[in-house]
């Protein structure tokens, strides 16, 4: 069996048909979400599994259980993907999910519950170079391109869930007010302890500064990626190809100084500081 790289189209969205589908973005919609729920959202290539690792240790005062015996992708489900319906019913409360749905796709319950929302940036420079990478590596995701040719795509919004600055954007401008708690891919790299701090406070757990340094010690790059449940080793080469490039590649912030020309940086930065231009963005990088 072979990976087949179609797609569906979702509301202007092209989506990979291996992990999604007219019934999982249904179920999406209509799922309802409680007030205790947490969910963390991302553009892709955010560090969406680093969350999947990250909330579970944090919801669950550090209980290494879930993490080494559950899939990453069951853990903390996609909302819009396919395995949503089959474990929704075996989450255990506070559920905790992931998404990369903008903000105006989120199913009405959303809006209804107190469901918290853990809102992870990332130097776009340093998403377009994973995406190119994940392409590669995903038997499911159409072939990138050179560098080049998918960084136009990336500008161009032709990519998984459109233009990160429309995503970015579009999780800025809520009405979610206390709900919602931003922090970048970057801070977490920087200082992994004081932002498992924000996350527990968030989150209301009181985490003792013992527990957050075993949970520090368990979501490092290091750790997740000699985890068989976090790094993707259970699934068939033909869907993710790790000799092509891990799943968890590099883990680090400015990889992007390694793969731009400075032609493709002075165009890459225009274009996004154009369309960041009205927005008040501060950020621990520059574009
Ligand atoms: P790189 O390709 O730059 O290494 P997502 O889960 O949203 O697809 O994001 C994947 C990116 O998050 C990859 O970036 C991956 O290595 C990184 N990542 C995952 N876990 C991480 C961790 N514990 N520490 C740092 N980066 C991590």
């Amino acid at each position: 069996m072979s990976a087949t790289q179609t797609y569906m189209f979702y509301r202007g969205y092209a989506l990979p048909t291996e992990t999604h589908s007219e019934e999982s973005l249904k179920f999406a919609q209509e799922f309802e979400f409680g007030d205790d729920d947490v969910v963390a959202v991302t553009y892709p290539k955010s560090g969406t599994v680093w969350t999947q690792e990250i909330l579970p240790l944090v919801l669950n005062g550090g209980d290494l259980t879930p993490i080494q015996t559950i899939p990453n992708w069951d853990r903390v489900p996609w909302l819009e993907e396919k395995r949503l319906a089959v474990v929704v019913d075996q989450l255990p409360s506070p559920r905790a999910m992931v998404t990369h749905f903008p903000y105006h796709l989120m199913p009405p319950s959303f809006h209804k519950s107190k469901a918290k929302v853990i809102y992870i940036t990332r130097n776009p420079k340093d998403v377009l170079v994973s995406s190119y990478y994940f392409h590669q590596m995903a038997g499911f995701l159409e072939d990138p391109g050179t560098f080049d040719e998918f960084m136009e795509k990336f500008l161009a919004g032709k990519v998984l869930f459109g233009k990160w600055t429309d995503h970015v954007k579009s999780w800025r401008h809520t009405d979610l007010g206390d709900r919602i708690m931003y922090i970048t891919y970057e801070e977490m790299v920087q200082d992994l302890p004081a932002a498992l701090r924000r996350f527990s406070d968030f989150l209301g757990c009181n985490l003792s500064e013992d527990t957050i340094q075993k949970i520090s010690e368990h979501c490092s790059f290091k750790s997740m990626k000699a985890n068989n449940m976090s790094n993707f080793s259970m699934i068939p080469k033909q869907y993710m190809d790790a000799d092509k490039s891990p799943f968890l590649r590099k883990g680090i912030s400015g990889d992007w100084k390694n793969h731009f020309s400075s032609e493709q940086l002075a165009r890459f930065s225009a274009v996004i500081m154009k369309e960041m231009e009205d927005e008040n963005f501060s950020r621990p990088w520059s574009l």
